[in-house]
């Protein structure tokens, strides 16, 4: 009986200090959400020069402060056209869209030094990461009861986990975006894309017979589930068949199977996102995510955004159903005005096209602060770049990186963040992240 108390006792002390750990993880110790002065005034700078950005670059598009400093909604004119109809309530798509420009300044500033790979030491690092994670990642993968067979769910995905990062923050300089957009065939983009130093594509975006266009170069594809399972066909539409592939979703025995015995050499790999809510969850927004994460710059092609379209068409294929192209169209505006990306398309197809009234580094930053304290996050405030890090690992194992061999603002940026790799992860509180870092 006594040892049933005192086994009791320690249950409850243990559950207790892994509750402590989770408050401390997320009660941002060395942060502050104090707003200050400055903080109110990075946020209403932000926002009157965004309001000028939209209407500078936006093609009709306005900008109209909501009712604190975050909030903004995007406006189309009132004699846009909507054509899609929501698949369930039947209704037209709005001319009006709500946006939170704190949430997207600390939510994409933080994709820009995350990692955007699954790889195994995020699975081990996670808290059960095999039980209650891993087998999320693999097609069927709820008949694994949790991974209790370890060995079995390891054998599944070791074709598409690496064991750390193959890529690391602003690897790549100036990258292209490439979306499926019939719009391309307005324009011949295909010379000015393959100048970029990485190239990221989507799905079954074919490349042979639209070059023009499109241009030849591919470093990267992400796929959703349908291409995933069709791998044998879409690494025929690179012909150096050196493209790496980023699956969105899960590993297939099909995938496996084709990887194995065609065999397929290119790099198979899983993409680890961000949560941005409903906002951003297309293959486009993803592959937008991934470059960001890996690239200085990041420009956008074939994404149906400007005004006047009139039907949603893919440049290889008829139209099809199943797209907010007003909502998108808002969404990529915010970003540009964010400087996170610049639009190309028939309307903006000026490769000189200066975007007026982005915001500056600084200001960006002072912005990014400011709008931490207002979501709280975790670390705002801080100056510690490990301050946003609600798990952290230390890995023995891993052999340093050789800073040598990156780019120099791949290599600065490793140094500033001491070599530590962040992962995101979903629906964690305040944002905070896993981050491995290396034992010394
Ligand atoms: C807070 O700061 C102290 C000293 O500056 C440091 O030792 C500690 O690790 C920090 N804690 C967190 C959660 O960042
Ligand atoms: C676990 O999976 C491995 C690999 O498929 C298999 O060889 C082994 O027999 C399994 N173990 C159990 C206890 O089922
Ligand atoms: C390109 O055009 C040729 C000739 O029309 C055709 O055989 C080939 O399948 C096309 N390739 C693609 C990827 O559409
Ligand atoms: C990302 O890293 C850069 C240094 O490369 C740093 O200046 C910036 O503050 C970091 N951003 C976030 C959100 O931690």
């Amino acid at each position: 009986m006594r040892l049933l108390q005192l086994g009791l006792l320690v249950a409850l002390a243990s559950g207790l200090a892994a509750i402590l750990i989770y408050i401390t993880g997320v009660s941002n110790l060395n942060g502050s959400f104090q707003i200050s002065d400055e903080d109110v005034e990075a946020l209403q700078s932000l926002q009157s020069n965004f309001q000028k950005c939209v209407s500078a670059n936006g093609l009709g598009l306005q900008a109209v402060t909501g009712k604190d400093y975050c909030q903004v909604s995007m406006n189309f004119p009132s004699d846009t056209v909507p054509k899609w109809r929501d698949d369930k309530t039947g209704e037209l798509e709005d001319l009006s869209f709500d946006f939170n420009l704190c949430e997207a300044v600390a939510t994409w500033e933080q994709v820009r030094n995350s990692t955007t790979i699954l790889t195994r030491e995020f699975i081990d690092a996670l808290p059960n990461g095999w039980e209650d994670y891993a087998w999320q990642r693999i097609n069927k993968g709820r008949f694994l009861n949790h991974c209790q067979n370890k060995t079995l769910c390891v054998e599944k995905l070791s074709l598409v986990l690496p064991e750390t990062p193959p890529y690391f923050p602003r690897q790549f300089g100036r990258c292209a975006v490439i979306g499926n957009s019939g719009d391309l065939l307005k324009t011949r983009f295909g010379r000015e894309i393959d100048g970029y130093d990485a190239v990221v594509r989507e799905n079954g975006a074919p490349i042979q017979n639209y070059s023009e266009y499109v241009g030849k170069k591919s470093t990267f594809r992400l796929l959703n589930r349908g291409s995933a399972k069709a791998l044998d066909k879409v690494v025929e539409l690179d012909e150096t068949r050196q493209e790496v592939l980023i699956v969105k979703t899960t590993i297939h025995d099909i995938m496996s199977k084709m990887i194995r015995e065609l065999p397929i050499k290119n790099p198979v790999y899983l993409m680890l996102g961000a949560s941005f809510g409903s906002a951003a969850k297309g293959t486009g927004l993803k592959a937008l995510e991934f470059a960001l994460s890996i690239c200085d710059s990041v420009d956008m092609y074939g994404f149906t955004v400007d005004p006047g379209y009139k039907e949603w068409t893919r440049y290889f294929s008829e139209s099809r159903r199943g797209h907010t192209p007003l909502h998108g169209r808002a969404y990529y505006q915010m970003m540009e005005c964010l400087g996170l990306i610049r639009i190309h398309s028939p309307m903006r197809a000026n490769p000189d096209r200066v975007v007026k009234w982005v915001p500056s580094h600084a200001a960006m930053t002072s912005a990014r602060i400011a709008s931490e304290k207002m979501l709280r996050r975790v670390g705002a405030g801080s100056a510690d770049p490990l301050a946003t890090c609600s798990i952290i690992k230390k890995q023995v194992k891993r052999k340093p990186l050789a800073a040598s061999t990156l780019r120099k603002a791949s290599a600065d940026h490793q140094k500033f963040v001491k070599g530590t790799t962040m992962y995101p992860l979903e629906h964690s509180p305040g944002h905070g992240q896993l981050c491995t870092v290396t034992a010394s």
